[in-house]
């Protein structure tokens, strides 16, 4: 282990800077603003490919060939249909407020049979998504359609449609989300897996980190502060009344990026096409103003530290434009980091290694025998 960036900036306990694993899944690296998936930089695949085959990519360590992208394809669609039919017996986990609450419950369920594990629990996260949602509005939840890609099918089973340019910025969205380094939840998805357990209960511990606000629980928020600013003259003065009542601007900020986070940058532009087309409902203009506003204010608070749009600054203008309500954002994160979860619950297992580090107790010591 190589304690690095976070003793620098004179921190601890976040274990900033610490490696303690090799992958060869991806590479985050912060001074750059660059991402690298299985080789790959984020922008050759986020528009180009599918996130069926980045599934692939992350899972077998190559993009797949056609053929095997069809199989691919085929094994996630199966496992939407087998995650449709285990409804019933779900209970009454998708009865939950929360949609997290409602996805970890459900997953615990799965019990993955066939020969794809990976495909049965990435492709079920989207069925459950799905089901949560219509539930919710008293509907009922929509079979998978396996004609249908993943990113289409999740949004159709959603909302009963996918108009094609939403469903392509959809599958941008789940491909750019896939996988990032040793974020919280694919840590505890690594931990998990290397005490030997289940798959299912790697996915699950993963849920339940992605749920926090310092996560993935950061979109839902991001929209309603661009909802309240209202108008671009609004940001100012909106944000410096956050700050000053000690909370933070959603959006803004990460743990690893010392300049903007580049899939900020991949799913603005997958924004700007949707108002290009005309199908979005027009708050890039806002947005980009209020993440200049944040950026020059957090900037004049911490000079010495960047403090830019992150990742979910544009997730919850890309998810509101294509149609999934707010509720759903983080949900929705989890239909696509589930994949990058299977790859290093595989990864770990390789290893064959028990994650277990070491703390300073600081508490009191009683006296000892014989003292
Ligand atoms: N708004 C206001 N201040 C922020 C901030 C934000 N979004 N992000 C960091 N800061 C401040 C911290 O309060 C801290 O100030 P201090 O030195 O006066 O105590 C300083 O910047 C350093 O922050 P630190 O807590 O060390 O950063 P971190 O690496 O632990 O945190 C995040 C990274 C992502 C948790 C943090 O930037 C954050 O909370 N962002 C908002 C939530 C979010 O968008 N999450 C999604 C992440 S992809």
């Amino acid at each position: 282990m190589s304690p690095v960036a976070g003793e620098a900036e004179g921190r601890t306990g976040g274990l900033e800077g610490v490696e303690f694993a090799d992958t060869a899944l991806s590479h985050v690296d912060g001074a750059r603003g660059r991402l690298i998936v299985a080789g790959h930089e984020l922008e050759d695949l986020a528009g180009r490919v599918s996130f069926e085959e980045v599934c692939g990519l992350l899972w077998s360590g190559t993009l797949p060939d056609p053929a095997e992208g069809e199989r691919l394809r085929r094994a996630m669609a199966e496992g939407r249909a087998s995650a449709f039919a285990d409804l019933p017996r779900l209970g009454d986990a998708l009865g939950a407020a929360d949609a997290m609450d409602a996805l970890r419950a459900a997953v615990a369920h799965l019990r993955p049979r066939g020969h794809e594990p990976f495909a049965e629990v990435t492709a079920a996260m989207a069925v459950f998504a799905a089901a949560w949602a219509r539930l919710r509005t008293g509907r009922p939840p929509l079979p998978p359609d396996p004609r249908l890609g993943h990113a289409a099918d999740y949004l159709r089973m959603m909302s009963g449609e996918a108009p094609p340019s939403a469903a392509r910025a959809l599958d941008t969205y789940l491909v750019t989300v896939a996988d990032h380094g040793l974020n919280a939840s694919t840590f505890v998805a690594r931990v998990v897996a290397s005490t030997g357990s289940d798959l299912v209960s790697s996915v699950v511990a993963g849920l339940g980190a992605l749920k926090g606000p310092l996560h993935g629980g950061a979109p839902g928020p991001v929209l309603d502060m661009i909802d309240a600013i209202g108008s671009a003259e609004s940001a100012r003065p909106w944000l410096e009344a956050e700050l000053a009542a000690g909370r933070r601007i959603m959006g803004m900020g990460h743990r690893v990026y010392r300049v903007r986070d580049p899939r900020a940058a991949v799913l603005e532009k997958a924004v700007e096409r949707l108002e290009e087309d005309g199908s979005a409902p027009g708050r890039l203009a806002r947005g980009r103003a209020v993440e200049g506003e944040a950026e020059r204010l957090l900037a004049e608070r911490h000079p010495g530290r960047a403090l830019r749009a992150n990742v979910e600054f544009y997730t919850a203008l890309l998810l509101d434009a294509v149609g999934v309500t707010r509720e759903l954002f983080t949900a929705t994160f989890a239909v696509g980091r589930t994949a990058g979860w299977c790859a290093h619950v595989r990864e770990q297992r390789l290893t064959g290694r028990l994650i277990r580090p070491s703390a300073r107790y600081v508490g009191p010591v009683p006296p000892g025998p014989g003292r």
